[in-house]
């Protein structure tokens, strides 16, 4: 049942909502930490030219941006309204490296076929993300690289998830990096690495304004608690970049 909530979502959220994701990431108020994230996934791909596989790509932007570094690019998704807002979007930056397909994650039917594969803020919504994961393994070449941005503890219990759930029956998971290194040990991945993601070090730097208040070499001495604490404890429960390699 929460899948047909993820393929009905666009219908059910309006032009306002279907308008706000098509127009991601300059359509929302987050856009420069959704920027930010994208970064540190670049930094993350082995270099392009390489074919690149976006799950639940959704409208599409992430793919955009890949296919315009030079990425031979296939987004997918499970719905086929995203799909349609996403061939918007292509036909809009002119790139036809990139091709989008209606397909499901957990069950993808593509082997040895990718060089690197993305979860950008979609593997949380996954019914079965063992599935999920799994199913990449497989798509991917050997050797071929993972990257993961999820929300982690919190999530499903906060306000506008359970919202999102009860208006619209779709799936919200807590998807914290300790989690996905777990599942996709037990898969075969290997050398699994977690990084702070580059939203929350940047949070940490830019967006506390109360440390503007204090002295240059205090608020330095914050901020640098603040990166320690992501480092040492957060990035495993909260806020982690996975970077996964088959
Ligand atoms: C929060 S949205 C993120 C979309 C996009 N990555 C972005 O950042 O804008 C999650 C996306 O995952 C897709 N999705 C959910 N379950 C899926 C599945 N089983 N297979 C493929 N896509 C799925 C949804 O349709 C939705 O587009």
């Amino acid at each position: 049942m929460a899948k047909q909530g993820e393929i009905d979502y666009v219908a059910r959220i309006g032009e306002i909502g279907a308008a706000h994701a098509q127009g991601k990431p300059f359509s929302d108020p987050d856009c420069g930490r959704m920027l930010a994230d994208l970064g540190g996934v670049f930094m993350a791909l082995p270099p392009a030219p390489a074919r690149l596989l976006d799950l639940g790509c959704g409208s599409g932007w992430t793919s955009v941006f890949f296919a315009r570094r030079g990425y031979d690019v296939t987004g997918q998704d499970i719905a086929p309204d995203m799909i349609a807002l996403a061939e918007a979007n292509r036909a809009a930056a002119g790139v036809d490296n990139l091709a989008f397909t209606v397909c499901d994650y957990e069950s993808l039917g593509f082997a040895d076929t990718f060089d690197a594969a993305v979860f950008y803020d979609a593997l949380h919504h996954a019914e079965d993300p063992h599935a999920a994961l799994a199913s990449v393994y497989k798509a991917l070449k050997p050797g071929g690289v993972l990257v993961t941005i999820e929300p982690g503890v919190g999530h499903a219990e906060a306000e506008h998830s359970k919202a999102a759930v009860d208006a619209f029956g779709v799936t919200e998971r807590d998807m914290p990096p300790r989690d996905i290194v777990r599942m996709a040990r037990a898969i075969g991945f290997r050398g699994a690495r977690v990084y702070p993601t580059p939203k929350m070090l940047a949070m940490i730097q830019y967006e506390m304004p109360m440390l503007a208040r204090l002295p240059d070499w205090l608020s330095d001495l914050v901020r640098w608690g603040g990166m320690g604490w992501l480092m040492l404890v957060a990035k495993r429960w909260r806020g982690g970049m996975v970077v996964l390699r088959k």
